[in-house]
């Protein structure tokens, strides 16, 4: 059974159709690449299906149940989390800190406790914190200041503080961005250590296409707003439009 379904999502900036009657699915348990020119509507898709953005037509289904107009606090108590950009970051607070607090505000939004449950919710809130440093190898670093780390360690940061909200399905755009090659490296086996172990539902945005071709089991190709492609890396690679799209020297 599909774990995320889209049917007809659609979103439009004024005259602008950034994302085109889109209807796609994904598997529980499997690794999706949305890949696609610049401006194809990769963060776009994204957005509308975490609740960044409300759609301007067509529906989201997660778990069987309509997400389409939840807020992104919604999203996260609903077992989605997404990955943002650097800004996600306390630069002033550990890293230790940073991930605790992550994963106390999607305990806290999730249940309405009462003052001994959230007694007890704290010690496990703590272990969380530690499970997900040790999953993204920072706990070596969590009594730093998260803004003195490097780059890549930030990036990876992010990460832990998006599972720190104990997902089932985890959103990431272009997590590999700016990184060095050992940095992608290191990022690459992480994604695939929660593929493995955590058996994690993933989405991923991605222009590194040794990337994705490493880790995807199927991938969909946007080009302005439209699916052009979706398929297995086999079958997207051998699409004629997919060809079409990418003439021209445009960057995938
Ligand atoms: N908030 C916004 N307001 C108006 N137009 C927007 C907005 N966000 C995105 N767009 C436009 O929508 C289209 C899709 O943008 P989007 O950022 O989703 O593309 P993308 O595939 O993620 O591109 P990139 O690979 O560069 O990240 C682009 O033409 C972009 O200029
Ligand atoms: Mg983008």
């Amino acid at each position: 059974m599909s774990l995320l379904r889209t049917d007809g999502l659609t979103k439009e900036f004024g005259g602008l159709v950034a994302v085109d009657e889109v209807s796609f699915e994904v598997e529980s348990g499997e690794t999706r690449a949305v890949i696609g020119p610049n401006g194809a509507g990769k963060s776009t898709l994204i957005n509308c299906i975490t609740g960044m953005l409300e759609p301007t037509r067509g529906t989201v289904e997660f778990d069987g149940e309509d997400i389409t107009h939840l807020s992104p606090h919604e999203s996260v108590q609903r077992g989605i989390s997404k990955s943002f950009q650097t800004a996600s970051i306390f630069p002033e607070m550990t890293v230790e800190e940073n991930v605790t607090i992550a994963a106390l505000a999607a305990e806290h939004g999730s249940f309405q406790f009462n003052f001994l449950k959230k007694l007890g919710g704290f010690d496990e809130v703590h272990d969380t914190a530690a499970r997900m440093l040790d999953a993204v190898e920072l706990s070596g670093v969590a009594d730093e200041e998260a803004g003195s780390l490097p780059y890549g360690d930030k990036r990876r940061l992010e990460i832990a503080i998006a599972l720190a909200a104990d997902p089932e399905m985890l959103f990431m755009d272009e997590p590999t961005a700016g990184m060095s090659p050992d940095e992608t490296e290191a990022t690459v086996e992480l994604i695939e250590q929660l593929q493995d172990e955590l058996g994690l539902t993933i989405l991923i945005v991605e222009h590194d296409m040794e990337v994705i071709f490493r880790i995807a089991d199927r991938i969909l190709v946007l080009n302005r707003g439209e699916v052009i492609a979706d398929g297995t890396p086999d079958e997207v690679q051998g699409s004629d439009a997919v060809q079409d799209a990418y003439l021209g020297g445009v960057e995938l």
